[in-house]
């Protein structure tokens, strides 16, 4: 196996961050630095990364888990907020995960974690246009010109939001239940799609990516993907 694929399989980056760390020297089988993309892993080599020792996993490891809100999607905070990482636990604690996207602090819901970067990546590059489904709730009742607006697109940073769809599911208390479906990943969109026409988005959830449901899993607890879900992200 070739050497970035190799050490990406160990679940401790994707390939081509895999490849950075050959190129910059970190990588060392039986003792030497190798330098050269193109060599192939034997099964008695070890393979060394900063000098530890790589694990190649049998197989990846896909979890969903339902992030609750005042989490971040990040391995590390400066302000010591709490990260969805530390909602891991068990074999699956010492394991060096990646978030397939993120989800801002204050939103909760579906978040999938995995050690294979290189599918982290592809799930969330843009050309990909992975549609992604939340409920928003917002004060008041929204009217159609709005739902319209948000759905056409909304100018965030200079750049116009791909169309996307927009429904209203009920309006109760004062409070208008909308499912919005996205398939871009721009940074705090949904929120800022509805700052735009000046409206404040008071609770936001994400249900689904593709095909992958949040279902009923208990919020702050996640579980493997299973064969259907997996499949899903292997054809894509
Ligand atoms: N849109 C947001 O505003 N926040 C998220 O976390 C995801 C989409």
């Amino acid at each position: 196996m070739r050497i970035n694929k190799y050490i990406a399989t160990s679940g401790i980056a994707s390939r081509r961050k895999a490849e950075e760390f050959v190129t910059l020297g970190k990588v060392k089988v039986n003792g030497r630095m190798v330098k050269d993309l193109a060599y192939n892993v034997k099964k008695t080599d070890i393979v060394t990364v900063d000098g530890k020792k790589i694990d190649v996993l049998s197989e990846h490891v896909y979890l969903m888990l339902h992030k609750p809100k005042g989490y971040i999607c990040s391995n590390s905070d400066e302000k010591g907020r709490k990260t969805v990482l530390e909602l891991v636990k068990g074999r699956y604690e010492k394991m060096r995960l990646f978030t397939v996207g993120r989800l801002d602090y204050d939103t909760e819901g579906l978040i999938i974690l995995t050690t294979d970067g290189d599918m982290a990546n592809k799930i969330t590059h843009p050309s990909f246009e992975m549609p992604k489904k939340y409920i928003a709730k917002i004060e008041g009742e929204i009217t159609s010109d709005e739902i319209k607006k948000i759905s056409d697109g909304i100018i965030l940073d200079g750049v116009v939001t791909k169309p996307c769809k927009v429904r209203l599911l009920n309006f109760e208390d004062n409070i208008s239940r909308l499912q919005v479906v996205i398939t871009e990943g721009r940074n705090r969109q949904v929120r800022r799609m509805f700052e735009n026409i000046n409206r404040e988005v008071i609770f936001l959830k994400r249900t689904e990516i593709g095909n992958i449901r949040l279902g009923g899993l208990t919020r702050g607890t996640f579980r493997e993907l299973n064969k259907k879900e997996l499949l899903f992200l292997k054809r894509l």
